[in-house]
C-alpha cells in the first residue's frame, strides 16, 4: 500500500478509479429498478437472488440492504476446467440447492466482461427450468462483451480496463477494498 489513492497488488500498481460512495449510489439506483420490477411478482412468489462466488459477495450484501420485497438469497460457484474429452471446456454449477423450477431468478455477478462465464451459468440454469432469469451485474464492459444474451441490470459500465476492489480481485487479492481501483502502470 502506498497512500490513500494508490496501492500495490502483487506486481502491479493500482489507483482509485471509482470511490465507494459512487458505487453505492449506483447500486441504490439498481435496487430501485428491481424494487419497481419485482414487487408485484414477489407478492405471489418471492424471487431467488443467486450470487456468483467469489466476486459478487460485496455487491450482493450492499444490494440486499436496499431490496424491499420478499426474496430468497443464495450463492453458486462456477467451476470450469478443461475436459479431456471432445467437449473441451466443461463447467459445473456448485451449490445450487434451491429448486428453481418455475421460479423467477436474478443472477448477481460482479462483472460481465466477454460474457463467457455468464453464458455457461445461463446454460446450466436453463436445465433447471426456471420461470425467468435476469442478470444484474455490478460492472459491465460493453467493449468486451461478445455474446448476445441480454444483461438487463447494470449498475456501472466501464471501458476495457482491469479493475479490482468491491469484491473483484487481481490473483485473489484486492477483494476487500471499498473503492474500485484500476491498473495504473503500463506493464
Ligand atoms: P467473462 O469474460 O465475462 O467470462 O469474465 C470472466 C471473469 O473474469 C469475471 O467473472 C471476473 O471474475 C473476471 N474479470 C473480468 N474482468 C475483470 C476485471 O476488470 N477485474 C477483475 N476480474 C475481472
Ligand atoms: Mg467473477
Amino acid at each position: 500500500m502506498a497512500d490513500n489513492n494508490t496501492m500495490k497488488i502483487h506486481d502491479r500498481e493500482f489507483r482509485v478509479m471509482i470511490p465507494a460512495a459512487e458505487i453505492e449510489a449506483a447500486i441504490d439506483r439498481l435496487a430501485a429498478r428491481l424494487n419497481a420490477d419485482y414487487a408485484a411478482r414477489a407478492a405471489v412468489q418471492p424471487p431467488l437472488f443467486l450470487g456468483v462466488l467469489n466476486g459478487a459477495f460485496m455487491f450482493v450484501a450492499e444490494l440486499m440492504r436496499h431490496i424491499e420485497f420478499h426474496c430468497e438469497i443464495s450463492f453458486v460457484k462456477l467451476a470450469s476446467y478443461s475436459g479431456t474429452g471432445s467437449t473441451g471446456k466443461v463447467s459445473e454449477l456448485i451449490g445450487l440447492k434451491n429448486n428453481i423450477e418455475g421460479r423467477d431468478v436474478i443472477i448477481l455477478e460482479d462483472i460481465v466482461d466477454t460474457g463467457e462465464s455468464m453464458e455457461h451459468l445461463l446454460r446450466s440454469l436453463a436445465g433447471h427450468r426456471p420461470a425467468s432469469v435476469e442478470i444484474a451485474t455490478l460492472f459491465f464492459k460493453p467493449g468486451a462483451f461478445t455474446r448476445d444474451f441480454p444483461v438487463k441490470y447494470r449498475a456501472l459500465e466501464i471501458g476495457n480496463e482491469f479493475i479490482v476492489g468491491f469484491g473483484l480481485d487481481y490473483n485473489e487479492l484486492g477483494r476487500n477494498f471499498k473503492d474500485i481501483y484500476v491498473v495504473a502502470d503500463d506493464k
